[in-house]
């Protein structure tokens, strides 16, 4: 059984695909964390993320430690949305996932092109959204939490920016897949969110 979960920034697709893998006991993939970790290896070697070549060069994974909590820092997010709109960028990291995806027995992945380009046979797809404020907020709480705060505006603004640079890209852009469930968490708490999720894989793969 493949799961599809894509989404904006801070939409809760990271928790939601956590709790559906636990849920059904599969394996779990941020691939958010591929093109944060090819972002950090490029500002840490002093890179440029205007260059498609030294971009496509940091997608290396060896040695990445993808517990590294700079990973999840807006600076690395950053970089991760503007050098994930390069096609090379795409491609060098495509396979990984699709391997990911096909193993025996199944997985959870998450992302932004996971039900269109990367498992677009996924059993179930879901599409987690909500409205930028709301995310904004929780992007904002998280950073304090993890030691890295920043003014609200400005989570704002960046949350603001990812999503039209995730959404416009030719590419592989952030979009709904035609077939994909659409589970808006603005309202939602964590366990509501979560039970809706599973309610909603459940069915799927009933009728599939
Ligand atoms: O989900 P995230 O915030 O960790 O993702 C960081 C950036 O990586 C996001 O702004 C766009 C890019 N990304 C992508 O293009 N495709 C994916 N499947 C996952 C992430």
């Amino acid at each position: 059984m493949i799961i599809a979960v894509d989404g904006p920034a801070a939409s809760g697709k990271g928790t939601i695909a956590r709790a559906l893998a636990r849920h059904f006991g599969l394996p779990h993939l941020d691939t958010g964390l591929l093109y944060r970790a090819a972002a950090l290896r490029l500002l840490r070697t002093g890179g440029n993320p205007a260059s498609e070549e030294q971009a496509v060069a940091a997608c290396d994974m060896t040695g990445i430690d993808f517990a590294d909590p700079e990973l999840k820092s807006e600076a690395a997010g950053g970089v991760a949305s503007r050098i994930s709109a390069y096609p090379a960028v795409r491609a060098a990291l495509v396979e990984r996932q699709r391997r990911f995806a096909e193993q025996p027995g199944g997985a959870v992945l998450d992302g932004r092109d996971i039900g269109t380009v990367i498992a677009p046979n996924a059993d179930a797809k879901l599409f987690v959204t909500a409205s930028p404020e709301v995310r904004a907020r929780r992007r904002f709480d998280e950073l304090e939490r993890l030691g890295m705060p920043l003014p609200f505006a400005d989570v704002l603004a960046d949350i603001e920016a990812r999503d039209a640079r995730d959404r416009n890209r030719p590419t592989a852009p952030l979009a709904q897949a035609e077939d994909a469930y659409l589970l808006d968490t603005s309202s939602l708490g964590v366990e509501g969110a979560i039970a809706e999720a599973i309610a909603a894989v459940t069915a799927a793969t009933a009728t599939a």
